[in-house]
């Protein structure tokens, strides 16, 4: 059992000096929620741009090491040196679901073991991620389900609701598969078509939305929504709905069209079901945000359907140029990287004017690009650290100046959330815990080390450029407005 303290708050007030640093990051105010106004967000302090990473593994490394695999040290060791580069929001899951029998391709241990059954070591873990974010000044978007397959999410959901039926995977990385390194549990491993049928996407994704009309699989998760948001937290006394370390909560990762994205079907299951779950969150919690988790690669049409509602407050986008087949990490020749850059300011500018029409903020939630990984191709791993990262760092540079550019001249951004921190993590130096992670930037249905950013990268200090020349903008901005 641990101890409620309800004063958690009082002795945390003077924030926390970070290594290195004069700076000190404050807490979060017991009061101090972030709201929108217009296109932009603000909090106490004024204007509020969010310089975010992606670190969904947060309630598991925070949780106990022997009973729940955690890694408190690293926890903390990460969240300084997110901390110190400027990062002020993390995305972290807030849900991930568990089958009869482990299933591959998962975090584990899982939230939830089964509808209503918690495993109370990890819930403990996401109070104490919460609680190190708020010393740290960082906010949370907190995502309540997945559409894919590396927390359980949807599929799992259909498969509780429909008595186990077995889901079909698609083709995801197994980590025991060959090729082995000689000390069991190193890695390296591939992608797999053993063991699951490795159905194409299509079928996967088919079922996973079966999640929109199946009522047993919703009541599941507007429960599950319920008792994470009328969570008190263990460490600090927070009820979860009155903590501002909270900014947003986020319907799902990802939710997908329900049909062809591309013949905009006016009744596509998705956007009722946005509506249901949307407005049951506000329900519950008046002083957070809402946000949907949706990459708005469908284009102006589905960005609107999806963003245009009273229950969403802000809009998202998620941009992918390998996944997308716009980049190729084996291309080591500049048109490759010039068209991922291309792809991505149109994509931002287009999508800052459709939320402009809105009347929303938009946020670039994810975004990522593989190391120089042509130098490994001929190597024992693809993916290994020491990859070079000069297209990478001129993909960000170029995203998230553009972004930053949005935000100086009246766009709709207010900020950016690359994909996503591995921190101390390598793949050369890997060793899967008794529950089988390495707790890599990327999630255990993807390859170790493709996305991550390490705290030796170059990416981190463009997110940290990032935090300071904003910073300095807005000082500039709000000192002009006041002496005119
Ligand atoms: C936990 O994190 C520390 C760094 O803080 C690292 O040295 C150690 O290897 C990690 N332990 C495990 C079991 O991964
Ligand atoms: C990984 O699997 C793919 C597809 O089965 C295969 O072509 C490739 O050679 C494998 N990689 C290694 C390093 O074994
Ligand atoms: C992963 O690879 C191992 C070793 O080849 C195999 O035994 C296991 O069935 C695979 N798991 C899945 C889910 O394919
Ligand atoms: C994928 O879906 C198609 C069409 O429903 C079906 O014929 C096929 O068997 C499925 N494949 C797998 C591997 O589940
Ligand atoms: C957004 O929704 C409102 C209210 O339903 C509507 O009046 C407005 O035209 C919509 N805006 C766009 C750009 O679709
Ligand atoms: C990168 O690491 C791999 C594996 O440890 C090694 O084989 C390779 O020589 C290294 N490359 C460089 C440029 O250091
Ligand atoms: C600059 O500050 C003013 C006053 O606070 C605000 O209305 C305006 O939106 C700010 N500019 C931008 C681009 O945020
Ligand atoms: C503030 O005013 C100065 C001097 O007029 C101008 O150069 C600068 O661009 C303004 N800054 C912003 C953010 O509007």
């Amino acid at each position: 059992m641990r101890l409620v303290l309800h004063f958690g708050f009082v002795s945390l007030a003077f924030g926390i000096a970070l290594p290195g640093h004069g700076r000190k990051v404050h807490t979060i105010d017991q009061d101090d929620f972030v709201y929108v106004k217009g296109l932009r967000l603000y909090d106490s302090k004024g204007l509020h741009y969010l310089t975010g990473m992606n670190y969904w593994a947060c309630m598991n490394l925070a949780a106990d090491d022997k009973s729940a695999g955690g890694n408190y040290s690293r926890l903390v060791v990460e969240l300084d040196q997110m901390a110190a580069k400027g990062v002020n929001h993390l995305r972290i899951m807030a849900s991930s679901e568990g089958a009869p029998t482990v299933h591959p391709f998962r975090m584990n241990p899982p939230l939830i073991e089964a509808p209503g059954k918690y495993n109370e070591d990890v819930f403990t873990g996401l109070d104490i991620c919460l609680a190190e974010m708020s010393k740290r000044g960082m906010r949370a978007t907190m995502t309540l389900n997945n559409e894919w397959q590396w927390s359980g999410g949807f599929a799992q959901y259909v498969s509780w609701a429909e008595g186990d039926t077995a889901i079909p995977y698609p083709s995801s990385w197994n980590l025991t598969a060959p090729p082995q390194r000689e000390t069991p549990g190193t890695g390296w491993g591939n992608y797999t078509k053993e063991g699951v049928n490795a159905a194409p996407y299509n079928n996967f994704t088919d079922y996973a939305n079966l999640i929109y009309s199946n009522t047993k699989a919703e009541e599941w998760y507007k429960a599950h929504i319920k008792t994470v948001m009328n969570r008190r937290n263990s460490v600090n006394g927070r009820l979860y709905t009155e903590d501002p370390t909270i900014m947003t909560w986020q319907l799902a990762n990802e939710p997908q069209a329900a049909g062809i994205a591309s013949a905009q079907d006016p009744n596509d299951e998705l956007f009722s079901w946005v509506e249901r779950i949307s407005s049951y969150i506000r329900s519950m919690a008046p002083k957070q945000l809402v946000n949907v988790g949706f990459e708005s690669k469908q284009g102006e049409y589905y960005f609107k359907r999806v963003h245009n509602l009273s229950t969403v407050d802000y809009a998202t986008t998620h941009c992918w140029v390998q996944n997308w087949g716009i980049y190729d990490m084996y291309d080591p020749s500049p048109a490759n990287l010039k068209a991922a850059q291309d792809f991505a300011v149109k994509f931002m500018r287009e999508s800052s004017q459709w939320s402009v029409d809105i009347e929303k903020p938009i946020f670039l939630e994810e975004f990522g690009m593989a190391r120089n990984n042509w130098e490994n191709k001929d190597k024992e791993y693809p993916y290994l650290s020491n990859a070079s990262t000069s297209n990478k760092d001129a993909y960000f540079k170029k995203i998230i100046g553009t972004v930053m550019d949005e935000f100086r001249n009246g766009g709709a951004y207010v900020g950016t959330s690359p994909w996503a921190y591995g921190g101390i993590y390598r793949p050369e130096t890997q060793h899967a815990n008794k529950f089988g992670m390495v707790w890599a930037g990327d999630p255990p249905h993807e390859s170790p080390g493709w996305y991550d950013l390490y705290d030796s990268d170059t990416a981190m200090d463009i997110v940290h450029a990032q935090q300071r020349v904003i910073a300095k903008w807005i000082q500039n901005n709000e000192s002009n407005v006041s002496h005119t």
